[in-house]
């Protein structure tokens, strides 16, 4: 019986030297040490013993039963080091290894340009207002004082959709929508940008598309010297601390009296160079004061309140600061273009 043992224990030892995997691992431990394994049926054979031998042969059992478990346990934890170093090294990171480039997009110079627009005025008081590009005639024009068969409409060839709809050829139907969201109350102070579309053959300087930002503010008691200080204000912040407007009397059915806006050339800061014709002067805008008709029509009193209204080109704006020659570049969406914008700052450094 002993010696029966001691060559169960060494055929075991022997095959589990050999067990290279989990499952011939279990099929071992079943073979030897389970309920019909072998160590079991010599448990079950030792009724045939004399009382003397069975304890011994008892104890003997137990310690073999025990060393194999070792012994399996031992392979075990051998067998999953193995499978756990076989894994590290299939997944294997070499961190040293340079990252793959994120191709990073840019913003538009033209939403660039609303951005700081909008942080300009938002900082003197205006919300920012939105209205639709498929406008009625009857916005676009008659609340602004352009009745049909005004000359101002020839101005502004505009794409009808139907005799009373159109896509809007200006912001300036924001100001009516405005004044009649607002029902008489005060004070209204909005901007609005937004696309406006005109008939225009597209060449360097025009593009049947376009983008403007419009401002009106209604109140008491407001004058021109208003309008005058808001728009040398945003002058400075968009073109520089150093600025000067200068004021021109012009013309526009919705304001009376209207006036066009210079800024100083910023090329040659008023000596006179091509970009200004000589002149020094450039135009960056048209505005005056709100057209009592206008103020009548949006449900204001003009004998109680009174407002400034102005009316800027994104696109012109947008060339002027950076410098850029044809309009059509900021709508081909060239990335050669686009890129150019990656670390641009505003001269106010926004
Ligand atoms: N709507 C005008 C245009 O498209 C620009 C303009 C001029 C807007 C004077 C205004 C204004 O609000 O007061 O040419």
């Amino acid at each position: 019986m002993q010696s029966r043992l001691q060559e169960l224990k060494q055929a075991a030892l022997t095959r589990l030297a050999e067990v290279t995997d989990a499952q011939q691992l279990q099929e071992l431990r079943v073979k030897y040490l389970g309920k019909k394994g072998e160590l079991t049926e010599i448990l079950r054979g030792m009724g045939s013993l004399s009382a003397a031998e069975r304890p011994l042969i008892g104890q003997l059992v137990n310690q073999v039963r025990s060393e194999l478990e070792a012994a399996i346990a031992d392979k075990q934890a051998a067998l999953e080091q193995a499978s756990l170093a076989a894994r590290l090294a299939a997944e294997a990171l070499d961190v040293t290894l340079p990252g793959r480039p994120l191709a990073r997009g840019t913003m538009h110079p033209l939403s660039r340009v609303i951005e700081q627009a909008e942080d300009i005025f938002l900082g003197l008081g205006f919300e920012v207002a939105e209205g639709p590009e498929v406008e009625l005639d009857h916005f676009n024009f008659e609340m602004l004082n352009i009745p049909k068969n005004h000359p101002a409409r020839d101005m502004q060839d505009s794409f009808y959709i139907t005799e009373e709809i159109l896509l809007r050829t200006q912001t300036s139907p924001v100001q009516a929508r405005t004044l009649l969201r607002k029902e008489g109350k005060t004070p209204v102070k909005i901007i609005c940008p937004g696309k406006v579309y005109r008939r225009d053959d597209d060449d360097a300087t025009h593009s049947h598309q376009f983008t403007q930002i419009e401002g009106l503010v209604v109140d008491k008691g407001i004058r021109m010297s208003d309008l005058k200080g808001t728009l040398l204000t945003f002058a400075r912040q968009m073109f520089g601390e150093h600025q000067q407007i200068r004021l021109r009397p012009s013309f526009f059915p919705f304001t009376e009296p209207s006036v066009e806006v210079d800024i100083q050339c910023i090329l040659c800061g008023g000596e006179g160079c091509r970009i200004c014709k000589h002149t020094g002067w450039i135009e960056i805008l048209g505005a005056g004061m709100v057209h009592p008709r206008v103020l009548e029509m949006g449900g204001y009193n003009p004998r109680e309140v009174s407002g400034f209204a102005f009316g800027m080109g994104v696109e012109r704006i947008a060339m002027l600061r950076y410098g850029i020659e044809d309009i059509r570049h900021f709508y081909t969406n060239d990335v050669r273009f686009l890129r150019q914008f990656h670390r641009v700052q505003g001269g106010t450094g926004r």
